[in-house]
């Protein structure tokens, strides 16, 4: 009998489908995936692919924008619950109040953000695109949503500015604990310390590294440190461990999960793939609004 990786790979043939992963599920998923790695480089591979079926392994923002950048192609989630808290913590009413209160507003929203968003911004970012992104626009005022921890790692790379912020955050960075992560330090010395810049700022500031999740591979990868702690989402384990054969990464007692992202499983790969279940649709105007802030960020991220 075929085995559920096997039945996976036939029906995703058969299909002409392509299987994006983030790096946050469960490593079993992370396997079996076409291409697998950050928000960035998914959705470079979605706007790229010539395959008719898109089945994203990862949240319905990730999935959404797929569809915005292919509205003629099928994007299916295994899971459609899988959505992002964050992509919900700021509100097109924000938006329209601060683009009364300042003339040279420009309005850059993370692309943990929901379709309406992404549809009232300027432009789109990732965290491992931000910086230059945000190095092309020429105005004064940035309401950066909806993410303040990111936002507040990016403000001071451009003392130019004067960034604002809304009341959003991911749980699962957010709430890291400082005084695991201090422990965890005291009982590895030489350790390096990495982050995301969803972590909150006193995380930031005791870590020796501090970017994307890409960069925080590249960064494993690039030192000579035998020991890392890691302070993103337990998911990467599965890549750095592959990929740094002798370094050891340590994470906070507090597994840092995001539920949403194991939600994903080999089982709903499968099942996805044989009926096609509920899948992502977007409002066309709403959509069509949302792809130039997409299709400038994919312009300017390079
Ligand atoms: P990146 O994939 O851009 O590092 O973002 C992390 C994340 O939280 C995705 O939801
Ligand atoms: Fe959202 Fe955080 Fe989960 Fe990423 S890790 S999907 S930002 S809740």
């Amino acid at each position: 009998m075929a085995s559920i990786v096997e039945e996976i790979l036939e029906e995703k043939q058969k299909q002409n489908a392509v299987i994006l992963a983030h790096l946050y599920v469960d490593g079993e998923v992370q396997d079996i995936a076409d291409f697998c790695g950050d928000s960035y480089y998914l959705s470079q591979m979605a706007a790229k692919t010539d395959a008719s079926t898109i089945i994203f392994c990862g949240v319905e923002f990730m999935a959404e924008s797929a569809k915005i950048l292919n509205p003629e192609k099928l994007v299916l989630m295994p899971e459609r619950t899988a959505d992002c808290p964050m992509a919900h913590m700021a509100t097109p009413d924000q938006v329209k109040e601060y683009r009364e209160r300042y003339d040279d507003l420009a309005v850059v929203c993370y692309i943990n953000s929901t379709t309406e968003i992404k549809a009232v911004s300027d432009v789109c970012v990732t965290s491992s695109n931000a910086k230059t992104v945000i190095s092309n626009i020429p105005n004064k005022h940035i309401l950066f949503i909806p993410d303040q921890n990111l936002g507040g790692f990016l403000a001071p790379m451009f003392p130019e500015k004067q960034f604002h912020f809304v009341d959003g955050y991911c749980p699962t960075h957010n709430f890291m604990e400082l005084s695991e992560v201090q422990e965890l330090k005291h009982l590895h010395p030489d350790a390096k310390v990495a982050c995301h810049p969803e972590c909150a700022e006193p995380i930031r500031a005791l870590s020796d590294y501090c970017g994307s999740t890409t960069g925080i591979l590249k960064y494993a990868s690039a030192t000579d440190a035998k020991e890392f702690i890691i302070l993103t989402e337990i998911g990467v384990a599965h890549r750095l461990r592959l990929d740094n054969e002798g370094k050891t990464f340590y994470f906070t007692k507090t597994r840092p999960v995001c539920p949403n992202m194991k939600k994903v499983t080999l089982e709903k790969v499968l099942r996805v793939l044989k009926d096609h279940k509920d899948p992502i649709e977007v409002d066309p105007d709403i959509a069509e609004r949302a792809k130039g802030c997409l299709i400038k960020m994919h312009q300017w991220g390079g």
